[in-house]
């Protein structure tokens, strides 16, 4: 970290992760956008902090472990192993993980459970209504629908039951038109704008005091003076993203660094999780006196072959299964590339296969080769240029250019649109390769086949810079055959032309077609 960069400070975070599940693709997705992101900001000079971690407590999680014959701690420990080894196999370059077993974690949430009661937010009375372990949510008699099996369930179509127990509320009605305000003052908090008008209304037809113990169970964190209850699973949850910074320590660097007006701070969530986030998050934070993050972006889900994705119907895609299929990079790019950010994604065999082999093979594996050989094999890799042609200097200003856009795109959480613009270079980089045929050059006008090669290893480095977040490590491996040091993957140095005089590394296959 830098801390000579104030003001450019980047916060990311994902959900954290249920234990009572192993991770598939819809963790490593919202994972992998939050990395992608935190690269691109490291790249660009920023201080980043990106936190992802598990959800351990709760009813659903205590039924897990029960219905596993398992000791509660030893399932919960087991489980969040698996997700921490996500970090390794998916290449992330998370700065915490929080696990809301910890003390650090318990301490966060009593002492914000306190403000709310210091700030007289909470009061005693009894909860009535319907409750959905699977979602960890409370819903109303209104809110429900009938199922296939003309079952009344959750909206989400988790089954319900009836739950009557003392419990402790929270005044979320109070903050109506606080809320109304905040998203009127700051029409970016959530985004995309589709998922920013769903909260919007949902706000505006009324908040409802929220029922934030209890008492029915005892797996979660203690009400302070009150142990019959324990505090309600999403109220612990959402408190990961300060406990991780060091609140109650609010001197803390991190939250200084990260939960202050300093940071632009973004949370990534699902679709299917937005009002815990843009509403009951926001709220709280209010009610405590405590900064709100800057942004929430929910991203769509992923189908298998069209099918919803679930344990019953056997079709979970795990991230081991598909990265020793494919490779990881491979993944990485094509989760991005397949759909916009946002929107839901089909994952299929046959996509998959089209773009490793015709759009990271043929176009952009296909330009490396084919430059690095014919440097390699007529000019034993060492290349001497006068300068660069008008036309070529044109272009290079243009993947200035280029970068802005995409750093443009990235404030905006379009991913596609990044990867897309960057693309262009290697586009051009064929095209330009094709016209001007080097590997005739060599023959009648060597000084000028060096020139364009030269060109076109400075649009690799540029192509390869800023796609390094997408796939650090094919674009690492590419920067060594151009000899291009791994300290200097940045986006100064991606403006900075490489010498006229250059020596290349040895070439190899970086990008394999797929025969399936
Ligand atoms: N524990 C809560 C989050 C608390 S954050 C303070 C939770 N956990 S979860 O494990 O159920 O889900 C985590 C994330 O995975 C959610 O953002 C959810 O949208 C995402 N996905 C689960 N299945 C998915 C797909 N099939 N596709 C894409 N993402 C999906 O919710």
């Amino acid at each position: 970290m830098n801390n000579n960069q104030e003001n450019k400070n980047f916060y990311v975070t994902t959900p954290i992760y249920y234990v009572n599940d192993n991770p598939h693709i819809g963790h490593m997705y919202t994972s992998l956008a939050a990395d992608i992101l935190s690269r691109f900001k490291k790249l660009d000079g920023y201080n980043t902090f990106f936190l992802t971690g598990t959800d351990e407590h709760g009813q659903k999680i205590e039924k897990s472990a029960k219905e596993k014959n398992k000791d509660i701690k030893e399932f919960v420990d087991t489980i969040s192993e698996n997700f921490k080894s996500l970090t390794p196999l998916l290449n992330l370059q998370n700065d915490d993980f929080i696990r809301t077993t910890e003390p650090r974690h318990k301490e966060a949430v009593q002492d914000l459970w306190q403000k709310l009661q210091d700030n007289d937010f909470i009061y005693l009375d009894k909860y009535q209504g319907w409750y959905a372990i699977r979602d960890e949510a409370y819903y109303t008699q209104e809110d429900l629908i009938l199922n296939d099996n003309g079952q009344k369930v959750a909206p989400t179509g988790a089954e319900v039951e009836w739950k009557e127990e003392e419990s402790y509320f929270f005044k979320l009605s109070h903050f109506q038109d606080k809320l109304l305000q905040h998203y009127n003052n700051n029409p970016n908090f959530i985004a995309p704008k589709g998922r920013f008008n769903e909260v919007y209304s949902f706000v505006k037809r009324g908040l409802k005091d929220l029922s934030i113990s209890r008492s029915s169970f005892s797996w979660g964190i203690p009400v302070p003076r009150d142990n019959k209850h324990v505090i309600y699973v999403w109220l612990d949850a959402l408190t990961n993203y300060i406990s991780a910074l060091g609140y109650p320590n609010i001197h803390n660097p991190n939250y200084q660094n990260f939960w202050t007006n300093n940071s632009e701070s973004l949370h990534i969530v699902g679709k299917d999780i937005i009002i815990f986030h843009c509403v009951y998050w926001p709220a709280l934070l209010m009610a405590a006196g405590l900064p709100l993050p800057k942004k929430i972006f929910a991203h769509g889900w992923w189908l298998n072959n069209g099918q919803k994705i679930s344990k019953s119907l056997g079709n979970v895609i795990t991230p081991q299964k598909i990265i020793s299929t494919y490779g990881l990079d491979s993944i990485r790019y094509f989760l991005f590339k397949e759909v916009n950010f946002g929107n839901d994604g089909n994952f299929s065999d046959e996509e998959i296969i089209k773009r490793i082999n015709n759009e990271l093979a043929n176009e952009y594996g296909n330009l490396v080769q084919r430059t690095l050989s014919i440097i390699n094999k007529n000019f034993l890799g060492q290349l001497q240029v006068t300068k660069y042609s008008a036309e070529q200097m044109n272009y290079l200003e243009k993947t200035n250019n280029i970068l802005e856009n995409c750093k443009n795109h990235i404030n905006m959480q379009n991913i596609l649109a990044y990867i897309n613009e960057a693309w262009e270079i290697i586009k051009y980089g064929n095209a330009y390769i094709d016209k001007s045929a080097p590997w005739n050059l060599i023959k009648t006008n060597k000084e000028e086949a060096a020139n364009i090669l030269l060109f076109i290893v400075e649009l690799l480095k540029r192509a390869s810079i800023l796609l390094n977040p997408v796939m650090p490590n094919a674009t690492e491996n590419i920067l060594q055959q151009i000899n291009f040091p791994k300290n200097k993957i940045n986006f100064c140095e991606y403006k900075n032309l490489l010498p006229l005089t250059h020596n290349i590394n040895q070439n190899s296959i970086v990008f394999n077609k797929f025969i399936g």
